[in-house]
């Protein structure tokens, strides 16, 4: 069995933090979604895997290389322009043979892995297996419409008004009997041929479309809230490791990383919580849930409930919580203007500041 990874797509849909950088690149407890998708693929027994990519490819290319330190053998597959997922598995059909295959969407984070479904693809080998899980809001996603034994009979993608709240996860188990259906389609109103219309057409040719339902799933839909959540159910499953420096003056309790290279110096550490590597934090708290990644400054401050990304500082301005703080990024306290915010943000940004 193979797999193929979705990690191309245009910028036009670009959230907040990944201005700069492939979406499937945001970090989830300092490590790049992709990451934990690529390990469950290793962790369910697969070692080839085909990358599509895009725009970003030198970016994913650089970040997974030739997948060796995943346990994987990652070919990379070009594609010209974001034409649709079912697009992708059109172009990867030299590279998948006539192998049963895990499509597996870069920008997905499936909660513990994805081994137990495929070993139940495995048993059962049904034509396609998708995946099912309830969502607050439907119209964001694929949908599926059951039957009363709970058969799937109906897909629609990004509709209007949903017939369930039950949207695709972006992770599709298929047989090459998904070949055909992806030749079958035509492009949809967003100009995209979609994998939901070809599971439909394998739903109506008669094929054999199972689901299941799954919980613990996020994407980045460029909502922080569910962010700061996904971080948070990681760093629910840390376990303590201190392997940078900290001094006699710092006080860590419970589930803290303190990642080589890292300096803490004169502060308290509450888990779970994870310090990257280089980051140097000072007279500062840092309380549970938050991920500070590498070569950050936390000087004289507060962070609780929260994402810091890499090379960002954090000097003296109080308590910080329920934050995601970009990459490169200074927060300091404005001199000289006691009770005013001075802020320079990027497009997009949202600032909630004391009225
Ligand atoms: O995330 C689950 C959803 O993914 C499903 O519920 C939908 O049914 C499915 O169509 C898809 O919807 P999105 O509109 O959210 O997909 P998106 O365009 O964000 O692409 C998903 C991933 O695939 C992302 O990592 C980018 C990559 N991609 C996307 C397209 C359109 C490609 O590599 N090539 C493409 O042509």
């Amino acid at each position: 069995m193979k797999a193929l990874v979705l990690s191309g797509g245009s910028g036009t849909r670009l959230r907040p933090i990944t201005h700069t950088s492939a979406k499937q690149l945001v970090p989830v407890a300092n490590k790049p979604v992709l990451f934990y998708g690529l390990e469950s693929l290793a962790e369910a027994g697969i070692t080839e895997v085909g990358i599509v990519v895009g725009d970003t490819a030198a970016e994913i290319e650089e970040a997974v290389g030739d997948g060796s330190k995943f346990g994987l053998d990652v070919t990379y597959i070009p594609q010209e322009r974001p034409l649709g997922l079912a697009h992708a598995v059109l172009i990867a059909r030299d590279f998948l043979g006539d192998d049963d295959f895990v499509m597996y969407l870069g920008d997905n984070f499936v909660v513990g892995g994805i081994r137990p479904l495929v070993e139940e693809f495995r048993a059962h080998r049904p034509d396609a297996q998708i995946l099912l899980t309830h969502v607050a809001d439907p119209r964001a996603f694929g949908v599926a419409e059951l039957d009363a034994s709970g058969q799937v009979v109906a897909l629609e993608e990004k509709p209007e008004h949903p017939k369930s709240d039950l949207a695709l996860v972006g992770v599709y188990l298929f047989t090459p009997a998904v070949h055909e259906a992806v030749r079958a389609v035509k492009p949809s109103w967003r100009g995209e041929l979609e994998i939901t219309h070809a599971i439909q057409y394998l739903i109506d040719t008669g094929a054999d479309v199972r689901s299941t339902l799954i919980g613990g799933y996020w994407k980045d839909t460029g909502n922080v809230g569910d962010m700061l959540e996904v971080n948070r159910t990681v760093l629910e499953r840390l376990e303590r490791r201190i392997d940078g420096e900290v001094d006699d003056a710092t006080e860590t309790v419970g589930r803290v990383v303190i990642e080589e290279g890292a300096k803490i110096t004169n502060s308290r550490i509450v888990g779970p919580a994870l310090i990257g590597a280089g980051t140097v934090v000072a007279d500062s708290y840092v309380g549970p849930y938050t991920s500070i990644a590498e070569n950050c400054r936390i000087t004289d401050s507060e962070v609780e409930f929260s994402i810091v990304l890499r090379d960002s500082s954090i000097t003296g301005v109080g308590r910080i919580e329920s934050s995601l703080i970009g990459r490169h990024t200074e927060v300091t306290p404005a001199a000289g203007v006691p009770s005013a915010h001075r802020l320079v943000l990027g497009d997009h940004s949202k600032v909630q500041i004391r009225s």
